[in-house]
């Protein structure tokens, strides 16, 4: 080989050399990130850490997926259930999202198109029979199941500063007499009686809900929801009239105040009560609150014996960006493992049927058993009752009432939303 053939080889051996270094160097083409969009209002207390533990089943079951948490503040979904509608109308719906089980779920999504029929996993994932019936049907359409149920939330509960009751002798209230003597009892101590935040509208609209179950009763409060009571009857009236007289003893920076900051003056010892959903007992929990030492729970006035139901759910949007993701995550909303690592931190119990009760607490054990043995009743304000277009005028009408204190007008304008909604004839 002459000398200029050697150079040329050495030359070209140094190019191949230099080559395969920089293929080397170059980072391997990353696979496409696995990725999961879950959409929620769940962000105060409670809430973030109940979503938190759900996240945390998913990320054992599933490594490798980033958890993209796409939260809108605001309690029952004040503001998120607007970009979820955005969102869905254009075309860009994230991969699952939280809804109600009843009429949000049902007339919002499912009869409009929107939602994929989720049948098969539920066979699959044998929870036909894990579930109760009457949560399976909230979720249902024509035979055909659209969501899974991750809790179930009491809608009617009255909570109230243990420390306040035991120094001024009081016993939590059952009844709306009994109410108005110890509110009567606590403002005279100078006590806020009852601490309610309505900065969202429906958190008045939830208290007067549960005022409305209270006098009508089980079967009468169901027909509110199917035209059989009509809501300019004298049993509503009655229900304003009460209403108004407990809206006497609330704080007055209620307009302020949102569900979780009205929960925090009850744990603060600046009102004594508050009537909300159980999602406060997740409130309390997260501020490190005991339930039965530092705060305890009755049904609200004239509820014992009803259960005021309400229900987070989980389904599947058609063209969800990461479907096998959101697939996945759905078995983790179904599962005994997913159920029992949220629901203790939510407040919630769970919507399975075998959840291990030794892993809830005090308060929880209790709500287990009133659902087992009371009267189960839907929540409007909370999206099984009644469809959105009547959900909305509620919160309006009742959120006017807190300021005109005009019955009325707010019962002629139920009865003209139950009409145009299509519930009343
Ligand atoms: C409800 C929801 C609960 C709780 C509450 C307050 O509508 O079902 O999970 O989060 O709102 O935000």
């Amino acid at each position: 080989m002459s000398r200029s053939h050697r150079w040329s080889l050495y030359v070209a051996l140094l190019l191949i050399l230099t080559l395969l270094l920089a293929a080397c160097a170059q980072p391997a083409t990353p696979a496409p990130a696995k990725k999961l969009e879950i959409f929620s209002w769940w962000t105060a207390g409670g809430e973030a850490e109940g979503l938190e533990a759900m996240f945390t089943v998913y990320r054992q079951k599933y490594p490798g997926v980033e958890i993209i948490n796409a939260a809108v503040a605001g309690g029952a979904g004040a503001q998120a259930k607007a970009v979820l509608k955005t969102r869905m109308l254009g075309g860009d719906p994230p991969d699952s999202f939280q809804v109600h089980g009843g009429a949000e779920l049902i007339d919002t999504w499912v009869k409009t198109g929107y939602m994929e029929d989720i049948t098969d996993l539920w066979k699959s994932e044998g929870w036909m029979d894990k579930f109760p019936k009457q949560l399976i049907d909230l979720v249902s359409h024509e035979g055909k199941i659209y969501s899974v149920p991750v809790n179930v939330h009491r809608g009617n509960v009255l909570w109230y500063n243990k420390k306040i009751f035991d120094q001024y002798g009081l016993q939590p209230p059952t009844t709306f007499d009994e109410f108005f003597q110890v509110a009567e009892a606590l403002k005279a101590k100078g006590v806020t009686p009852l601490a309610l935040g309505d900065k969202l509208k429906w958190e008045a609209a939830h208290l007067f809900e549960t005022v409305l179950a209270g006098v009508l009763g089980a079967e009468k409060y169901r027909g509110l929801w199917t035209g059989q009571t009509p809501w300019t009857g004298p049993e509503v009236a009655k229900a304003f009239e009460i209403f108004g007289r407990m809206l006497d003893y609330v704080n007055e920076d209620h307009a302020a105040h949102t569900w979780d900051s009205a929960t925090q003056l009850v744990l603060d010892g600046k009102a004594a009560m508050t009537i909300m959903g159980d999602w406060s007992h997740g409130y309390f929990l997260s501020k490190g609150a005991k339930p039965g030492v530092d705060y305890g729970w009755v049904p609200a006035p004239n509820n014992k014996g009803l259960f005021m139901v309400v229900t987070d759910t989980f389904g599947l949007p058609k063209k969800a960006p990461h479907r096998e993701q959101a697939i996945a995550w759905l078995k983790v909303c179904g599962s005994k493992e997913g159920q029992e690592a949220f629901n203790p931190k939510k407040g919630s119990i769970c919507a399975r049927l075998d959840c291990d009760r030794s892993k809830f607490d005090v308060y929880l054990q209790s709500s287990m058993d009133d659902f087992a043995r009371d009267q189960l009743i839907p929540s409007e304000v909370h999206g099984s009752a009644a469809p959105e277009g009547f959900a909305t005028a509620f919160n309006d009408i009742i959120f006017n009432f807190v300021t005109s204190r005009d019955a009325k007008a707010a019962m002629e304008a139920l009865q003209k939303a139950c009409v145009e909604n299509k519930m009343c004839k």
